[in-house]
């Protein structure tokens, strides 16, 4: 596989210092985009290349371009923070790497060597590192390295021709209350993904086939879907973009990566992060009916969605399709879900102490 080296082009235009502070004093989530994007491409034959970082801006595609049809697009979320020296790292960049690869191999798209999707990351956030703002709060700035086919054609098979891209935008709370909880609704007819299919894989087709499923839990007033698996319908496996753990005292519960669960970086790390805090943490199987059980029982302490656009979100509410309903931690942040919280926000704020070598300083 040949790595291109990534150039710098001359930055247009970018935003007055002024009027980055003004977005940075309240990024939201996604809304705003630094000055300049990272592009490297991929031909049949030719592998990849033409490396550029160059400023932020509009695609230009034809109609015919195979994404806009086929739906071949790939990507990942990953964040950089800044240090109490005033320095910028990054969180485990290269689990996202693999991550891209896999998801590039169920989509039969090319696999972007892991160290020049660092590199490709690294590049832009030395560009554009006033835009990673200030140390110790909420924000952070938050990556998205993405690949789209750019072949021109109708015919359905793999492009011969890819574009891989990263951008990055400022990140306050996912959800605008903060670490307020949210509440789910569990849908138990609409499935995210089925066995065999590409729920493993951090494409935008999972995503778009969420939507309808999110919209109805909207308008049963709820933040999130929670997906359960396809065959049963019984199995819990995430919501809409973020995993799930469950908290039993001090044991902590995630559903067992099933083939049609995203492997999250978040998810995975926690795992970690608890047994270093010496709880004990474990991935099993999950059932809906379980959940609603141990919740009213009592036996189930608290419930957290995590991801990294969320970070790690208390769950304060539960919804089922079934009408069923009923609180966790009586609708409050619980006390190891804030924990766990605060415990991974210090390693990647640089407040605590690095043991697993996870932060990616540039
Ligand atoms: C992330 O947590 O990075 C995600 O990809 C979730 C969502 C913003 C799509």
């Amino acid at each position: 596989m040949t790595t291109p080296t990534i150039e710098l082009k001359p930055t247009a235009n970018p935003l007055s210092d002024a009027e980055r502070e003004a977005i940075l004093a309240n990024p939201g989530f996604g809304r705003h985009f630094t000055d300049h994007m990272v592009t490297i491409k991929w031909t049949a034959g030719r592998g990849w290349h033409d490396g550029q970082l160059v400023p932020y801006g509009p695609l230009s595609l034809d109609p015919a371009n195979m994404t806009l049809h086929y739906a071949q697009e790939i990507f990942e979320g990953l964040k950089a923070y800044r240090q109490p020296d005033g320095s910028v790292a990054t969180f485990r960049p290269e689990k996202n790497a693999e991550r891209f690869q896999r998801s590039a191999r169920r989509l039969a798209m090319p696999e972007l060597p892991v160290e020049t999707f660092v590199e490709a990351c690294d590049a832009l956030v030395r560009q554009d590192r006033a835009w990673v703002p200030a140390h110790g709060g909420e924000e952070s700035l938050y990556l998205r390295p993405f690949m789209i086919a750019s072949e021109v054609g109708l015919g359905v098979r793999p492009a011969d021709e890819y574009l891989f891209i990263v951008i990055a935008s400022p990140a306050g709370a996912y959800f605008p209350g903060g670490v307020k909880p949210v509440s789910i609704f569990v849908s138990e007819d609409r499935v995210r993904a089925v066995p065999g299919g590409m729920g493993d894989a951090k494409t935008g087709g999972n995503y778009a086939a969420s939507l309808l499923a999110q919209a109805e839990a909207a308008a049963q007033g709820c933040d999130q879907v929670c997906y359960l698996d396809a065959v049963e319908h019984a199995w819990v496996e995430e919501l809409g973009g973020m995993n799930l753990y469950f908290v039993y005292g001090d044991r902590i519960v995630t559903p067992a990566l099933s083939g049609s669960i995203l492997e999250g970086v978040t998810r995975d790390s926690l795992l970690t992060v608890a047994r270093d805090l010496g709880y004990t943490a474990e991935e099993e199987r999950v059932s809906i009916d379980q959940w609603q059980r141990d919740a009213e029982s009592g036996a189930l302490t608290e419930v957290f969605a995590c991801g990294t656009a969320a970070v790690i979100t208390p769950v304060g509410t539960v919804k089922r399709t079934s009408g069923a309903e009923w609180r966790q931690a009586g609708g409050e942040p619980g006390e190891v879900t804030l924990r766990l919280r605060e415990k991974l926000l210090d390693i990647q704020r640089g407040t605590a102490g690095d043991e697993h070598g996870w932060m990616h300083r540039l």
